[in-house]
């Protein structure tokens, strides 16, 4: 099984990246073959400042890497450095119909607000598509917000397998049920671009403030209340083992608590969580060319595969073209 997922740094990660996507990674990391990379080639249709993309792709890289994916286990690296991939996008780009396009969420929310969309931003899914067909991936562990993106991958994999015979592999998404959405400090999902997130390496005393600022409603404390659809139990849930998570659920029930004691168990479990990686991310920016070493390392490995998966697509379509 080969497993392969991609993160943008178009800012620090938050809790959603971590338990939605993140943790799986790190959990996978064991399969045949696992493949990581920093996706700074779609952050570029919103990230604009050279210095700031590239700062935000190393501190991605170092932030992987301390919260426990394992350069020996897995393969990890920056997509730009892959240009295998820009390449296969391009032949994949011939076989997606517009229409697919127009459908899917990034660029129609944008639309939507009426703002103006770049083609990077409207063919975003395919080079996700490439992304994900030139490592003959089968598994893509992502966040429920990506589902939509493996779809496409997988549409166009079945047309170009349709047109030109058996080329790449069919993937599929793989999900966390209980973190594949996870919410933020205002209960919608979690997203930079709805400025309702945690971050994971955030000081210890911001962290609790936005935790504080969590969105609570405004019952009266004495009122029972049903965790499984309040955001602040979701959230406490994602750090809480089995009996901490049935403790506070019986807490809900009862009623008689103020959201306050929660949120204080919360930003303590948090900070916990976070603590050995804190530490670890310390030593790593202390030494940021061992962090090259493994972005290197990870990108020639990653080309030794896309590569020849390259080279099967450009035979299969007819533009391997040579002297015979
Ligand atoms: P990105 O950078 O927006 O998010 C990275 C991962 O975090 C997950 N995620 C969440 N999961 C649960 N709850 C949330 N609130 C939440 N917010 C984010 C996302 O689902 C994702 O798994 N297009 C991708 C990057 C990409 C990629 C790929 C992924 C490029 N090529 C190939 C997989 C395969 C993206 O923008 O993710």
């Amino acid at each position: 099984m080969r497993v392969l997922s991609g993160i943008q740094p178009t800012g620090r990660f938050h809790w959603g990246n971590y338990f939605g996507a993140i943790r799986q990674y790190i959990e996978l990391q064991d399969a045949d073959q696992a493949f990581y990379f920093i996706a700074n080639l779609h952050a570029l249709t919103t990230v604009r400042d050279p210095e700031q993309l590239c700062q935000l792709t190393f501190d991605a890289a170092v932030d992987l890497l301390a919260l426990g994916l394992d350069p020996e286990r897995a393969v990890l690296f920056i997509q730009s450095h892959v240009p295998e991939v820009s390449e296969l996008c391009w032949l994949l780009m011939t076989v997606t119909p517009m229409g697919l396009l127009e459908r899917c969420h990034a660029y129609k929310d944008k639309k939507a607000r009426g703002l103006s969309a770049d083609a990077g931003l409207f063919t975003y899914p395919v080079l996700m598509a490439a992304d994900i067909l030139a490592y003959d991936s089968d598994v893509v562990p992502v966040g429920e917000d990506q589902i939509q993106h493996i779809e496409v991958c997988r549409d166009l994999a079945a047309k170009f397998n349709h047109l030109f015979g058996e080329t790449f592999v069919m993937p599929r998404a793989k999900l966390l049920d209980a973190s594949a959405k996870v919410p933020g400090i205002d209960g919608e999902k979690m997203s930079k671009s709805y400025n309702n997130t945690i971050e994971l390496f955030e000081p210890p005393k911001s962290m609790r403030k936005k935790i504080m600022r969590i969105k609570t409603d405004s019952r009266p404390m004495e009122e029972p209340k049903e965790p499984e659809t309040d955001h602040l139990y979701q959230l406490y849930s994602l750090f809480a083992n089995e009996t901490e998570r049935e403790e506070m659920a019986a807490l809900y029930r009862r009623g008689g608590f103020g959201y306050g004691e929660v949120k204080k168990a919360l930003a303590e479990k948090a900070e916990a969580f976070f603590a050995e990686p804190r530490q670890r991310r310390e030593e790593l920016v202390a030494h940021p060319e061992r962090v090259w070493e493994v972005l290197h390392e990870g990108a020639r490995r990653a080309r030794e595969k896309a590569s020849e998966v390259l080279q099967r697509a450009q035979e299969a379509c007819g533009v391997f073209c040579q002297r015979r």
